[in-house]
């Protein structure tokens, strides 16, 4: 089959200039998925070499293996059995995305399209008909970093976080909750979320690889590093460019793999930092001394948590940042977020106007993320993948430039203080320190992430804590 320079009226355009801008009124078509053309621009620019025949070779490349949003397709033959088995069912793929519509059985096709595609776009690039006027903007998933997860930072998120945040939404954004779908429903979902994330993330790691290693410049590169031709012959492997290919894939999908292997874990929670014989044992309820204890280490000098959070959580320090979404088309390529002007040809690839993320209001005790002691532990731990709110170093310790696991849940303990405008500790005769009391330890009970139940105490987070019960 020819593919190149015959069947996309986009690729019409490309013979028309040589710049990846030049892609820009060039028809496009529902029932193809959008080329990633801002990150091709920012290849370009920060290459500093023309981009958009890496960009056209590879776009056949994701069109072979992923299919359009019509036919959608998985690279099964180019995935291990493990590796495939990251979507529960390839069969979903089509039911997200068909026409939409129910049958006698009360099957509903059609998911995504019906309930994302407004917001999220056809090719989950976050572009959406109603993206605009949202802040936060709806998720490129095509970056293949999420925010609201029980996994380490630069991990994907696992199936049961995307399940929870389905039935969750994400308060406080324009996100809504899916709760009213069946669970089969949310795992057709989760399916097609993943599957846009893997088909954009292939899409971008092989537009790097093209230009960084295959020689891709004006011209295509030779026969043996030509993305284009690997789908050319009957089994055309073995040449480099699919080799390439095989990589960038197992890269990919390797990461959605590993992701329940890299939960973070949630060490016991010091008893002595919560309330003695609070009366309702499925409350969680800090001690005084743990928020106060809390406090100290928000407004300290290696968290400095009060630097973008405010005094109290008010969120009232001028802060101006953006996140790694919005960097990757103003700051990385030399455009000032506020240079409107400059701005106008990033966005007239597809771009939303510049949105500066804001540190959150504490005070108003709402988390995008699941919000429970472990969640807020988690984000405290690992800083939020994409946005400006940094890890914290741990140790046993807590040494001035690390935190304890202590601390960490001190911070918890003053966080969900601020949310609750109750006033930080600051009746000191409530506790007794250093007491060696024990307290209700009833809130993982009340955890959503079964399956990442807080395990025991890990290698490096366990010293200080002592057992529970
Ligand atoms: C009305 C707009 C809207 C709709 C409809 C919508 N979303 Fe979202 N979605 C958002 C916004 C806004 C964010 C980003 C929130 C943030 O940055 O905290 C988001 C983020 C996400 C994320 C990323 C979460 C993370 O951890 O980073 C996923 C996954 C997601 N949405 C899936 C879906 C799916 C699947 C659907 C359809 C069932 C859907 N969304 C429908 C607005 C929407
Ligand atoms: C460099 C600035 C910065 C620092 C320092 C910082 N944060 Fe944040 N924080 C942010 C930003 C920005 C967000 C919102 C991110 C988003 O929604 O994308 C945020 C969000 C949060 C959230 C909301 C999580 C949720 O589920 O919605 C919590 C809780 C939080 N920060 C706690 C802390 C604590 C505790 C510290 C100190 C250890 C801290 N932050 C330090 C910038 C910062």
């Amino acid at each position: 089959m020819t593919f190149r320079y015959s069947r996309r009226p986009i690729l019409i355009c490309l013979a028309a200039a040589l710049s990846v801008a030049a892609w820009v009124g060039c028809e496009k078509t529902v029932d193809q998925f959008d080329p990633n053309l801002l990150y091709a621009l920012s290849l370009e620019k920060t290459r500093d070499i023309p981009a958009d025949v890496a960009a056209e070779h590879v776009q056949s490349v994701i069109t072979e293996l992923f299919g359009t949003p019509l036919e959608p397709r998985w690279p099964s033959d180019w995935l291990d059995d493990e590796q495939s088995s990251i979507l529960r069912d390839v069969d979903n793929l089509e039911l997200a995305i068909g026409k939409i519509s129910s049958d006698q059985a009360d099957q509903h096709r059609g998911l995504y399209r019906e309930h994302c595609v407004i917001c999220h776009g056809v090719s989950g690039s976050g572009n959406g008909p109603a993206s605009l006027y949202q802040n936060p903007y709806p998720r490129d998933f095509r970056r293949g970093v999420f925010k609201w997860k029980s996994t380490e930072r630069r991990s994907k998120p696992t199936r049961e976080d995307l399940l929870d945040l389905l039935k969750r939404g994400i308060p406080g954004t324009s996100m809504p909750s899916y709760r009213i779908l069946s669970s089969e429903q949310r795992q057709t979902l989760v399916d097609y979320t993943i599957y846009l994330s893997v088909r954009g993330e292939t899409e971008r790691e092989l537009m790097a690889v093209a230009v960084d290693e295959l020689g891709y410049e004006d011209t295509p590169p030779e026969d043996d590093l030509n993305l284009a031709m690997v789908f050319e012959s009957e089994g055309g492997r073995g040449t480099e460019a699919a080799d390439v290919i095989a990589d960038v894939l197992d890269d990919v999908v390797g990461q959605w793999r590993d992701a329940s292997d890299e939960v973070v874990d949630v060490p016991q929670v010091p008893q002595d930092l919560l309330q003695v014989g609070a009366a309702d044992a499925k409350k969680f309820q800090w001690s005084d001394e743990a928020v106060a204890m809390g406090r100290d280490v928000y407004e300290g000098v290696y968290a400095n948590c009060v630097g973008c959070h405010g005094k109290g959580g008010r969120a009232d320090v001028p802060t101006l940042d953006y996140d790694d979404w919005t960097k990757e088309y103003t700051s990385r390529i030399g455009i000032s977020p506020d240079d409107t002007q400059a701005l106008a040809p990033v966005r007239a690839l597809g771009a939303l106007p510049p949105r500066p993320v804001l540190p959150r209001r504490l005070s108003d005790g709402v988390y995008r993320g699941a919000g429970t002691p472990e969640a807020i532990y988690r984000i405290i731990s690992q800083g939020i993948a994409g946005s400006p709110m940094p890890a914290v170093m741990i140790s046993e310790q807590g040494d001035g430039t690390s935190l304890s696991p202590r601390q960490i849940w001190a911070l918890v303990a003053y966080v969900q203080s601020l949310g609750q405008g109750a006033a930080p500790a600051d009746t000191a005769a409530a506790s007794d320190p250093g007491g060696d009391k024990m307290g209700p330890l009833a809130w993982s009970a009340g955890a959503p992430h079964e399956s990442n139940a807080v395990p025991s105490s890990t290698a490096d987070s366990s010293v200080d804590i002592p057992p529970a019960g």
